[in-house]
């Protein structure tokens, strides 16, 4: 495409639509200016024509059918951002068929369906961008396409949920309830339309997903991810955790481990004086081991109408001047090299257990004794409330243990008779 007058589109006109329509139409003389992008608002489409977004708009713009964004000739670049499967799927291939290049923020498609979607943008030639759909207004997309391409990618850590990062950090420094961080996450427009997909770990599974293909160029393999989200901490790990000296964040791993890939995302815990520990809020942070370039670390806001709208923006304008062309998405065909997704039971780390154990003599050693017949070594132990013959919590931490272990261990530990409630445990990242 040359970068003359470029007409845009949009489908939805929710936070991130009204996010990038207003620095399509605030910033428009700067982006023209800066990149030679003549970019055009055209249209927006939205099911909701009345309600007042606080953008003015022209007469005619924005219309209640996706069909006029869809079948106008004069729309070089359509803006999925309606969120969710049915029907962005059916409009990005209706507009990808109709010769149109696209841009989205929407990673459950991607994740879920882009096997399909990157086909048909290969056979048509166009480009499918998505910069938004990965820890909002980071350009962490660009930096695994473009920046470390000369690297093999060794890892990629991520807090990439920006309403689970802003509920975990209200419940650790306000000491908020969990549904109330929520609520306030929702209200800022962080959440996802569906909040599960935030707090159960699905949608930093849906980015993972496209981090994973980008970095090791497998094909995009949601199903195979482990999930486990932040429901189930509580403001007693919180607690437990900071006089350990760690925080609890909801971290996606990707890493080559003994050939295979790790793809796994769960609360973990890090230690406080680690960076990414220190990452609060909806701000997100990714780091990224490459073989040559070491450790690099990229930062900034993970959610949110502006940041999203910026990386949305950031696209239809390498779509306008060509940095970006069909094909250069990086994400590979299914049919790509050949690989192996490691196991969640094969993966080593060292884990935090928090046991309800019955305040009386000899009932730790029958917990680190079943601990220790699964070959997990303890290295810490607290024991704080004194209540002789009920049940208190008592916290354990242990060297490196492999996950089939600590899961067989859990299981025969919930058994005994001097445990009430089922054991927590927690991956602990840092070193031993
Ligand atoms: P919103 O719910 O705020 O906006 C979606 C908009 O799309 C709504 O206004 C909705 O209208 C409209 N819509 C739904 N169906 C149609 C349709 N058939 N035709 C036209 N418009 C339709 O969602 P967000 O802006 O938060 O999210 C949009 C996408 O961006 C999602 O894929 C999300 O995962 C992703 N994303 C969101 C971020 C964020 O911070 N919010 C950050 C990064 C990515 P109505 O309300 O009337 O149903
Ligand atoms: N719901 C998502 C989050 C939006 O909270 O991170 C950004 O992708």
């Amino acid at each position: 495409m040359n970068a003359g007058i470029v007409n845009v589109g949009i489908i939805g006109f929710g936070t991130v639509g009204s996010g990038t329509a207003k620095i399509l139409i605030e910033n428009a003389v700067l982006i023209r200016r800066r990149t030679g992008a003549d970019v055009r608002l055209k249209r927006i489409a939205d099911l909701d024509v009345t309600r007042d977004r606080g953008i003015k708009l022209a007469p005619g713009v924005l219309v209640p059918d996706a069909n006029a964004v869809l079948n106008d000739p004069e729309i070089g670049v359509v803006v999925e951002l309606m969120g969710g499967i049915h029907p962005a799927l059916e409009f990005i291939k209706s507009a990808l068929k109709n010769g149109k290049h696209v841009v989205t923020a929407n990673k459950q498609l991607l994740a879920e369906k882009g096997a399909e979607i990157f086909a048909l943008a290969r056979e048509k030639n166009r480009v499918v961008a998505f910069e938004a759909a990965v820890a909002g207004g980071i350009p962490i997309i660009k930096v695994l396409r473009e920046s470390l391409s000369c690297n093999n990618i060794l890892s990629i850590h991520g807090i990439i949920n920006g309403t689970s990062n802003y509920i975990l950090t209200k419940m650790t420094r306000e000491g908020m309830s969990f549904q109330d961080a929520l609520k306030e996450a929702q209200r800022l427009g962080y959440a996802e339309a569906n909040p599960a997909f935030d707090i159960e770990g699905v949608d930093t599974a849906h980015k993972l997903t496209l981090l994973a293909s980008l970095a090791f160029g497998i094909p995009l393999s949601f199903d195979r991810v482990y999930k486990e989200g932040i429901t189930r901490i509580t403001a007693e790990d919180i607690l437990y955790a900071s006089e350990l000296g760690y925080k609890i964040k909801l971290l996606a791993v990707t890493k080559v481990v003994d050939g295979g890939i790790e793809l796994r995302v769960h609360p973990t815990m890090i230690p406080e004086d680690f960076l990414i520990a220190r990452v609060d809020g909806v701000l997100n942070a990714v780091m990224v081991t490459g073989d040559y370039v070491g450790e690099t670390m990229y930062y900034g806001r993970g959610a949110g109408d502006m940041p999203t709208g910026s990386a949305v923006v950031s696209d239809i304008i390498d779509i306008a001047t060509g940095r970006q062309t069909a094909g250069s998405c990086g994400i590979a065909a299914p049919d790509g090299e050949k690989f192996a997704i490691r196991d969640m039971k094969d993966v080593v780390s060292m884990y935090y257990f928090r046991f309800s154990a019955i305040d009386k003599p000899g009932v730790l050693s029958r917990i680190s004794g079943v601990l220790g017949s699964h070959n997990i070594s303890i290295s810490a132990v607290i024991q704080k409330e004194r209540r002789e013959g009920e049940a208190v919590p008592v916290v354990v931490l242990t060297h490196k243990a492999r996950e089939e272990d600590v899961v067989e261990a859990v299981g025969e530990i919930d058994k005994l008779n001097v445990v009430s409630e089922n054991t927590r445990f927690i991956r602990v990242e840092g070193k031993e």
